[in-house]
C-alpha cells in the first residue's frame, strides 16, 4: 500500500519546483520616486568630490611644452625642409630656450611628443618579431618583419619597421652654464626589460641598408639595456603621443631659463608630423589631464540636477502608488 501523502510529496518534488512555478524568492525593487531621488543624490555627492580631487591633482602638475620642428630648420631652408633634413652634410644642432614659470619639483620627466605619427598603422604595428627580440639570431622565422627583414641575405636584429624607424633626436639641458644631469635609466617598463628583450641579444646589421630610417643602436650592448628602443617599440595607439626620454633629478625654480641643445635628426617633415619637447612633473594620478576630472564633475552635476527636478515634480504631482484609476482606460471610462 502506498501512502497517498507520500505520493503527493513526490509529485511536488519532481514536477512542481518553485523554479518552474516561477515563485522563487526574489528581489523585486520598485523604483518609487523616493528611491530614484536618493540614488541620484548619492551619485552627485560621490562624483563631484571625486572630480574635484582629480582635477586638483591634474592642476598641480607643471608642464612646459616647446614645439621645435619648424624653428630648428634655418630660415633659408624652410621652403624645402625635406631636402634639408635628408642632407647629412648639414649639422642639425639647434638651441631652444625654455622658461620655467612655476616651481618644478624633481623628478621632472622629459618626453618627446610626435603628432600625426600613425604608429598604429596595421603594416607598421605588425612589422616586428617578438621572438627575435627575445632570442636573437637563433630565431629564424622573421617573415613578419617585412620589408626590413634581411640585409644582403643576413638577418637584421632587431628587424622590422618599428625598430628601423627608431626616434633619433637627442637633447641636453643647461641651466646657468651648468649641464643638468639627465637620468636615462629606468625609462622603459621593467617587465619589457626583463621578459621581452633578450639579455644576450645584440644588434646585428642594424641600420646598415641603403635607406636609414632612424636611430642607431650600440652594437655591444644587449637589447634589454637599450631602453630608448624598448620605449619606442611599445607602439602608441593614437597618432599624437609622448614617449619618455629621461628624467631631470634636480628641482627647477621659477624664472630659471633652460637652454636645450638638441640634434634635430628625425624626419617628420615628409609626412607633416610635429615634434615637441615636454618637461613635466607628475602627480599621484600621472601627468596633466583634465578629462577625468571634468567627466566626473559633469556626471555628478547632472545627477544632482535630476535629483532636484524629480523632487520638485514629486512634490507638485504627488499621488498614491498602484491606484488603478490613473490608468488611461480607466480614466476614459470615468470621464465618458
Ligand atoms: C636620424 O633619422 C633620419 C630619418 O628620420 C635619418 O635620415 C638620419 O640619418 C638619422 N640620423 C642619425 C644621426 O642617426
Amino acid at each position: 500500500m502506498t501512502d497517498p501523502n507520500r505520493e503527493r510529496y513526490r509529485i511536488r518534488e519532481t514536477a512542481f519546483y518553485l523554479f518552474t512555478q516561477q515563485s522563487l524568492p526574489a528581489c523585486k525593487p520598485v523604483l518609487t520616486p523616493g528611491w530614484v531621488i536618493t540614488i541620484f543624490l548619492f551619485m552627485g555627492l560621490i562624483f563631484i568630490p571625486v572630480g574635484l580631487v582629480t582635477l586638483r591633482a591634474s592642476h598641480s602638475v607643471v608642464e612646459i611644452v616647446d614645439r621645435y620642428d619648424i624653428e630648428c630648420v634655418p630660415e633659408s631652408s624652410r621652403i624645402d625642409k625635406i631636402s634639408y633634413i635628408q642632407d647629412d652634410s648639414i649639422p642639425k644642432n639647434c638651441s631652444r630656450f625654455m622658461k620655467v614659470r612655476k616651481y618644478m619639483k624633481a623628478p621632472i620627466n622629459i618626453y618627446y611628443q610626435l603628432d600625426n605619427y600613425y604608429q598604429n598603422h596595421r603594416r607598421y604595428v605588425k612589422s616586428r618579431s617578438d621572438k627575435q627580440l627575445l632570442h636573437g639570431r637563433k630565431y629564424h622565422d622573421t617573415s613578419s618583419c617585412q620589408p626590413v627583414e634581411l640585409n644582403n641575405g643576413q638577418p637584421i636584429v632587431p628587424c622590422g619597421l618599428i625598430a628601423w624607424s627608431l626616434f633619433n633626436d637627442s637633447f641636453t639641458f643647461i641651466r646657468e652654464r651648468a649641464e643638468l644631469k639627465v637620468n636615462r635609466k629606468n625609462i622603459a617598463w621593467k617587465s619589457d626589460r626583463d621578459h621581452k628583450f633578450g639579455k644576450n641579444v645584440h644588434p646585428f646589421s642594424f641600420q646598415n641598408g641603403t635607406l636609414i630610417g632612424g636611430g642607431k643602436l650600440y652594437p655591444k650592448i644587449p637589447l634589454s639595456d637599450q631602453e630608448d628602443l624598448i620605449v619606442w617599440m611599445r607602439t602608441s595607439a593614437l597618432p599624437s603621443f609622448r614617449k619618455l626620454y629621461g628624467r631631470i633629478e634636480e628641482d627647477l625654480d621659477v624664472d630659471d631659463v633652460i637652454v636645450v641643445n638638441l640634434m634635430n635628426n628625425y624626419n617628420t617633415y615628409s609626412f607633416g608630423g610635429k615634434k615637441k619637447l615636454v618637461l613635466s612633473t607628475s602627480s599621484w594620478l600621472g601627468g596633466k589631464n583634465n578629462f577625468l576630472g571634468h567627466a566626473c564633475i559633469i556626471v555628478g552635476c547632472s545627477s544632482l540636477v535630476l535629483a532636484i527636478v524629480f523632487t520638485l515634480l514629486h512634490l507638485k504631482y504627488r499621488r498614491p502608488y498602484g491606484d488603478t484609476s490613473y490608468l488611461p482606460w480607466n480614466r476614459k471610462s470615468l470621464s465618458g
